[in-house]
């Protein structure tokens, strides 16, 4: 089994602050992490249940993928991340049982991991991130 881990669950969110104060004043949450990744165009906060995360996030433009995820679907779930100990490797067996890979190659994700998404068109329609810590 190349999972060892659900890493984070992603939220897409139109208001981080809101959401944020929702974890907080609702289940006592405290925000873990918080990063802008200007690449992905995402504002992003993170909040640690046990060893996984919820990974609440939002747009920082109107042309990012998340901008555009809320446009035609609204906030909600938007990804699950799996925790892998090599995401090349992992990548290359998705890719060879015929799974539909976003990234070609392993990229440098938030919080300083290695990450690669696997398109929900194959993976029964969840957007899946692969994160190598
Ligand atoms: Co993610």
């Amino acid at each position: 089994m190349l999972l060892t881990e659900i890493d984070h669950v992603a939220i897409a969110v139109h208001d981080l602050e809101a959401a944020i104060a929702y974890y907080q004043e609702a289940f006592g949450a405290e925000v873990a992490h918080r990063e802008v990744v200007e690449s992905d165009g995402v504002d992003e906060a993170l909040i640690k249940v046990a060893d996984s995360y919820i990974q609440l996030t939002a747009a920082t433009r109107p042309d990012s993928p998340i901008a555009k995820f809320l446009e035609k679907r609204g906030e909600g779930l938007h990804h699950v991340g799996y925790r892998v100990d090599d995401c090349a490797a992992a990548l290359a067996s998705l890719v060879e049982a015929g799974g539909r890979a976003i990234d070609e190659a392993p990229r440098p994700g938030s919080r300083g991991t290695t990450v690669a998404f696997v398109h929900p068109k194959g993976s029964f329609g969840t957007l899946i991130e692969l994160v190598q810590e």
